[in-house]
């Protein structure tokens, strides 16, 4: 476990060195290396082989010079360990074969299988290896997040069917939720004990929710995974989109970092969470399309809300697009480390 990095320090609100700068989707099409490891092989190939997993990981953090890593593979992968038949497919995203629509559905579904996935945790102590001195951040899907492509069968804009399930059959809900919440628990730690240095949780489609459905259906289930990961004494990172209305109580949840999306601004996230928590966000991710120009104005405004706050942690409300110039990336990591020692524009 790595603890001497900005990015530790910062999770921890210790004093450290300039604004720590990781992000979402690090990883992925837009860079030219990972384009070419696509030529060759599969999204799922690529998941399930621990060095190909290894290479990838580290590739952000020699490209760009990010503060840390995150492990690369896909919130759907521990289903496999689960039972779950599903795909992922280029510009949709995740495919279940056979949704889960009812509460026989839920009982098909088995007890997590962590020996089924052995490939990621491998693909952590590879990872650590080679990071030396930089973290990796361990992470999963949410079961909010998780259930959502399980019952739709795929990404939705309605999410018809897992809304139907809370509000029409709510015993099958809780336990779906609940046995994900126990695979979340298990396969975190198992990260952690491979040498991960922090945890997130993806739960990157409960802004759909009414805050009252979320206080009431979801928040208890996150409340209970964070107390259990808790004992693992590593900064825990909850991060959704769409979340103004749900921030104050994903910050009641006993996570310890809150990723926050773009559309609301981070001064205003800071008021709403209090002084306790360290917060990660919140860069508009589409204006690294626009360019250099477009991409340092709006990390400007970011950064100039959150000087002197110790506890704070730059990335993207949400991933890296792939149409991202990684010319454009590599500026802005290296403008935030000036700012951040510097303060005003840096250089
Ligand atoms: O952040 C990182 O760099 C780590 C790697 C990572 C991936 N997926 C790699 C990936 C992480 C943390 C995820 C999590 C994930 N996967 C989430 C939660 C985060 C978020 O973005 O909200 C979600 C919702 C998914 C589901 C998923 N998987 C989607 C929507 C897609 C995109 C489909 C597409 O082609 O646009 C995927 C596939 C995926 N996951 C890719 C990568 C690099 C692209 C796969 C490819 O074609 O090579």
């Amino acid at each position: 476990m790595v603890t001497n990095s900005r990015f530790i320090r910062a999770c921890r609100g210790e004093p450290h060195d300039t604004v720590p700068v990781w992000f979402m989707r690090q990883a992925g099409r837009y860079q030219p290396t990972y384009r070419a490891l696509r030529s060759r092989y599969r999204m799922l190939d690529l998941a399930r082989s621990p060095n190909l997993i290894r290479d990838v990981t580290i590739s952000p953090v020699r490209e760009l010079g990010v503060d840390a890593a995150i492990l690369f593979s896909d919130i759907m992968i521990p289903l496999t360990a689960m039972g779950v038949n599903f795909d992922i497919q280029e510009n949709v995203g995740p495919v279940v074969f056979e949704p889960i629509r009812g509460g026989a559905d839920v009982r098909r579904l088995s007890r997590f299988v962590p020996e089924l996935v052995d490939y990621v945790f491998e693909g952590v102590r590879l990872s650590v290896a080679a990071l030396e001195d930089v973290p990796l951040i361990g992470f999963s899907g949410a079961p909010f997040t998780l259930a959502s492509y399980l019952v739709e069968g795929g990404p939705s804009r309605t999410y018809r069917w897992t809304k139907d399930l809370l509000w029409n059959d709510r015993s099958a809900f809780d336990a779906l939720l609940e046995g994900l919440a126990e695979m979340v628990v298990q396969y975190l730690t198992l990260q952690a004990k491979a040498g991960a240095s922090a945890l997130q949780i993806f739960d990157s489609w409960v802004g759909a929710l009414s805050a009252e459905d979320y206080r009431e259906a979801v928040w208890p289930v996150m409340c209970r995974i964070f107390a259990k990961l808790q004992p693992l004494n590593m900064p825990l990172i909850y991060f959704g989109v769409g979340t103004q209305h749900l921030l104050e109580d994903m910050g009641s949840t006993g996570a310890t970092v809150i990723g926050v999306d773009w559309r609301i601004p981070m001064a205003h996230a800071r008021k709403l969470l209090g002084p306790q928590l360290a917060l990660m966000g919140n860069l508009d991710p589409q204006r690294l399309v626009s360019g250099r120009a477009a991409t340092r104005a709006g990390a400007h405004l970011i950064m100039k809300s959150m000087q002197n706050d110790t506890r704070y942690i730059f990335n993207l409300g949400h991933g890296v697009p792939k149409e991202t110039d990684p010319a454009v990336l590599k500026d802005l990591v290296r403008w935030i480390h000036a700012w951040g020692r510097q303060g005003d524009d840096g250089e």
